[in-house]
């Protein structure tokens, strides 16, 4: 199935719609993090380049149907006209009167962004009026937002009936990064899986054992793991549910005969506070008062020795607690270990999803990777084999 691009399509002068993901960290009416918007600039580029009137479509947060003002995309307004170096409009709705006199006024190259989508409950209920609305305002739709095309919403999915509907240039270039470095991926074939919890990421990991030459489980979510061995893991998080999961997954990485690392050391404290005072112990130890927070030396050993055996390695969450010390250890070593060998030109390394890229970032080793994917959620569903909603609208439309 096709999916069209931004080649050859004549936007001069035309209304156009774009889906991006402005949904970045906010706080005290100031963007934290312009990451996602930054990566958007290539196509809102191109387009005003190429005489289009832009209208930005994004959603911020989980307002769940209901105005919230501390999810108001205005902040991105000024972020965005600072990267531009250009005034753009706003408009404090996305559907009715307020954005369609102001996308009537634009002429071609100018730039307006509209309110969060998601303060209609209507946009993530994928609802035709609501997406006929939305398609009202422009002549053309473009899908920018792989990380939201897991999503069947409105302005995702339900436009794309009404408007003639293109892939943009972050959508294109995540698909084929993707693509190219893990749909076929050199083997040995690791992949690295930390987190906190193992129900969110089970039919991950089941997917991965199935796949994978060797598997690398961190975080808290490693402490079920552990459980499941008869390990005491003192006041660790851990999922007892989870405890059966956990062993069909070991054994399917047994029966392919894959390699499998959990911490075989680990950092404990008495609570996972920045600066906290810890200590190193075997898995068989763990204090009863205490946490595992962070793998330990032998178990990265285990993990460097292991990428230094690879020729692909994909990693999606932390192994330890990421954001302050001494627990980030582990993640920032493993980090930086996997862009030098990037860099060396030894393995190919993709990484993806919002607390990994945040380590990366704190690692200082973000544009170091093969590549890194913007998208969470997205990203791990399209790791697993599943059609992405999105993703199969701009195809079925493209067939059209
Ligand atoms: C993300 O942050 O992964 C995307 O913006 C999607 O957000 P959502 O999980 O709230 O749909």
């Amino acid at each position: 199935m096709t999916m069209k691009t931004l080649d050859g399509v004549d936007v001069k002068g035309k209304r156009v719609l774009v889906r991006v993901d402005f949904n970045v960290p906010l706080a005290h009416g100031r963007v934290m993090d312009s990451t996602r918007i930054v990566e958007s600039l290539p196509t809102i580029r191109e387009l005003r380049q190429n005489g289009a009137k832009i209208i930005l479509l994004s959603h911020a947060g989980r307002p769940n149907g209901k105005r919230d003002v501390s999810l108001s995309l205005r902040p991105v307004m000024d972020e965005l006209s600072f990267l531009l170096r250009e005034g753009i409009y706003f408009a404090d709705d996305c559907i009715g009167e307020t954005p369609s006199s102001l996308v009537n006024s634009l002429k071609p190259g100018e730039i307006a962004l509209l309110e969060n989508l998601r303060f209609y409950n209507e946009e993530e209920t994928n609802d035709p009026l609501f997406a006929e609305k939305l398609a009202s305002l422009g002549d053309i739709y473009v899908n920018d937002v792989f990380s939201v095309s897991h999503r069947a919403h409105a302005s995702v999915v339900g436009i794309t009936k009404y408007l003639p509907s293109y892939a943009g240039r972050l959508l294109e270039k995540e698909l084929h990064m993707l693509e190219s470095t893990l749909t076929r991926p050199s083997h040995p074939f690791m992949a690295i899986v930390g987190g906190a919890k193992v129900s969110t990421k089970i039919s991950l990991l089941k997917s991965l054992a199935h796949r994978v030459d060797t598997l690398v489980i961190g975080g808290a979510m490693a402490n079920t793991f552990l459980y499941a061995l008869g390990h005491n893991v003192g006041r660790s998080l851990f999922e007892e549910t989870m405890v059966k999961q956990a062993i069909h997954i070991l054994q399917e990485l047994i029966r392919r005969d894959c390699r499998m690392i959990l911490p075989k050391d680990c950092v404990v404290a008495k609570a996972p506070e920045p600066g906290a005072k810890s200590a190193l112990v075997s898995v068989s130890e763990v204090p009863e008062d205490q946490m595992i927070l962070d793998v330990g030396v032998a178990t990265l050993e285990d993990i460097i020795e292991a990428i230094d055996q690879s020729k692909t390695v994909v990693w999606n969450g932390a192994l330890g607690v990421s954001e302050y010390p001494p627990f980030d250890y582990g993640t920032k070593l493993v980090a930086r270990h996997l862009a030098k060998k990037t860099k060396a030109g030894s393995i190919t390394s993709v990484a993806g999803g919002g607390d990994t890229v945040g380590a990366l970032n704190q690692a200082g080793c973000l544009k170091d990777f093969t590549y890194v994917s913007m998208a969470g959620g997205a990203f791990l569903e399209w790791l697993q084999g599943y059609p992405l909603p999105g993703v199969e609208a701009l195809r079925e439309s493209g067939e059209g």
